[in-house]
């Protein structure tokens, strides 16, 4: 019976996200290149020194665009720089940690010097990730303590809940506050110098759906998604386009700086926590890339990727059982 409904909603999700699917790949919108020239265009890449933002530069690069690289790794983005160089019309990197208020104006100010007064499009890909079940990083398991202090009730609190707020705080502050600063930084410049300003945030499938062991990251890419979301109705009037992309799993090395695991040259690497979650069917880098810069030049308002997904959006309408179900498969939390 169960499985015949589940048989059911994917046959249905199916029947419905073909539609969507097709209208946005055979969109008809007229493509951004043509008020904007590929070699003309001012592009920032933020967080450009590793994976999805390194694969971006790359592109624009290639395409004779100017570009500035942010990031807070200098040696990546110098041999960014020294790679590409050759092939971009020009090209900048600047060493900064956005999550800092001071950095994102020296940013915005250095980039709009370098681009002569201008820019077209700002890429927001600077994030981290989360990796361990909220319990086990806040220390709610049921401890064998006797109660001692505390009314006897010391027993009922978790032991480490200021883990837990530090990495949300960390965690929002990068995936959440920081896209909304360089936003607000940058936001009158893309509206007063640019034909068709675009403001793409790379958020993640983990905006739109949850999924165990990735808690407070899906917290802060569902805060993400709601911004950005909103500011794109605000802000259409002026010219200006918001893009959010939702990609699926990625290869690249996000996990490694995952905000709540310790890092690897302060533990023991065979006692420290390890990320859950498989990584097979993982899209390559360069293909995510290629998708964010082809919705930028539409000025898709939602890129998913890769296309399945939009199957697991339907669904989630039409069957959030089904989709709690294989979030839970996919990372080991079935009963
Ligand atoms: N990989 C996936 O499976 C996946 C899936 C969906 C969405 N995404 C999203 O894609 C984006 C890029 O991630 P990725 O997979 O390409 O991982 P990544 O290689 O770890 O890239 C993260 C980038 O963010 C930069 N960054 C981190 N903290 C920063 C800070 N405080 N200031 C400035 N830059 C900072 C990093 O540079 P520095 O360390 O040099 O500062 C790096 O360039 C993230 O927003 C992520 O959530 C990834």
């Amino acid at each position: 019976m169960a499985s015949s409904t589940a048989t059911t909603s994917l046959v249905v999700a199916g029947a419905l996200a073909v539609p969507l699917l097709a209208k946005s790949l055979i969109s008809k919108a007229p493509t951004r290149t043509t008020s904007i020239p590929k070699n003309q265009e001012r592009v920032v890449v933020i967080g450009a020194s590793s994976g999805i933002g390194s694969e971006l530069a790359r592109i624009y690069a290639h395409r004779q665009a100017h570009v500035v690289l942010v990031a807070r790794r200098q040696a990546l983005l110098e041999s960014l720089v020294q790679e590409l160089s050759p092939v971009a019309g020009s090209i900048l990197a600047i060493q900064g940690d956005v999550t800092l208020p001071e950095d994102v104006r020296r940013i915005t100010l250095e980039s709009l010097r370098f681009l002569k007064g201008g820019v077209d499009t700002l890429i927001l890909c600077a994030g981290m990730i989360s990796v361990l079940p909220f319990a086990d990083l806040a220390g709610t398991e049921k401890t064998s303590a006797q109660p001692t202090r505390d009314d006897g009730l010391a027993h009922l609190l978790p032991s480490n809940p200021e883990a837990a707020l530090d990495a949300s705080i960390k965690i929002m502050n990068l995936n959440y506050h920081a896209p909304l600063n360089l936003t607000s930084h940058f936001l009158p410049a893309l509206t007063q110098t640019s034909r068709a300003g675009n403001i793409i945030v790379v958020s993640s499938m983990a905006g739109k759906l949850g999924a165990p062991t990735r808690s407070i990251y899906c917290g802060s890419k569902h805060a993400a998604q709601g911004f950005f979301d909103s500011l794109g109705m605000e802000v259409e009037k002026t010219g200006v386009h918001v893009g959010i992309v939702s990609p699926g799993t990625v290869e690249t090395d996000l996990r490694q700086s995952a905000v709540d695991l310790p890092s690897s040259s302060s533990t023991d690497s065979s006692e420290a926590p390890k990320a859950t979650g498989t990584k097979r069917g993982a899209m390559s880098a360069r293909a995510c890339a290629e998708g964010i810069v082809r919705g930028s030049d539409l000025r898709q308002h939602e890129v998913i990727m890769p296309w399945f997904y939009h199957v697991s959006l339907v669904l989630q309408i039409l069957s959030p059982s089904l989709v709690r179900w294989l979030a839970k498969k996919k990372y080991g939390y079935l009963k």
